[in-house]
């Protein structure tokens, strides 16, 4: 079995992200999405409430399942048995960091990244960005699955 572990902080999920898990969904048997703890990123929604979204949004997707976990990736592929760590890259500027990681976790513990491109009409999207003009009131609902767009609102109304 193949299994592949597409990680990421998802805070929130956007469409971008989406296109990703879809791809992978198609090339490995079993893709897991796991929501990592990034401390460098202090979070608009919990992990929960990150999980919960991504259940929502894969739900078409019957060899995906999602999960958290709080440590080094390499650790989480060991336990879990997951052979590949898939990355979406969305132009050269992601590529210098996602090399360094991918070098990294492959010298921890042999663990392989595959990078996918993303579709070039996701090239500019980040859950950043998404979250910061939304924060000023401009229309992101088109970046977004429905449900990830009606929380985002939510939560910023709430603030
Ligand atoms: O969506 P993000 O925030 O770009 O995802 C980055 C993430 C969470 C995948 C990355 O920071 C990560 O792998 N964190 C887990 C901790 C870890 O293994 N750090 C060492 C990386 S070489």
């Amino acid at each position: 079995m193949t299994r592949s572990v597409c990680p990421g902080s998802y805070d929130p999920p956007t469409n971008g992200h989406l296109d990703i898990l879809e791809r992978a969904a198609g090339l490995f048997d079993e893709v897991v999405v796991a929501v990592l703890i990034n401390k460098s990123k202090r979070g608009l929604f919990t992990v929960d409430e990150r999980m919960e979204m991504l259940t929502d949004t894969t739900s078409h997707l019957s060899n995906v399942r999602i999960d958290s976990w709080h440590g080094l990736l390499v650790d989480y592929c060991r336990h879990n048995d997951i052979q590949a760590i898939v990355k979406g890259l969305r132009a050269i500027s992601d590529f210098d960091y996602e090399l360094q990681m991918a070098q990294m976790n492959q010298q921890l513990t042999g663990v392989e990244t595959l990078f996918m491109p993303t579709k070039p009409e996701n090239s500019f999207l980040s859950s950043s960005l998404v979250k910061e003009v939304a924060t000023y009131g401009g229309d992101v609902s088109h970046l977004l699955p429905g449900v990830v767009h009606r929380r985002l609102v939510a939560r910023l109304a709430e603030s």
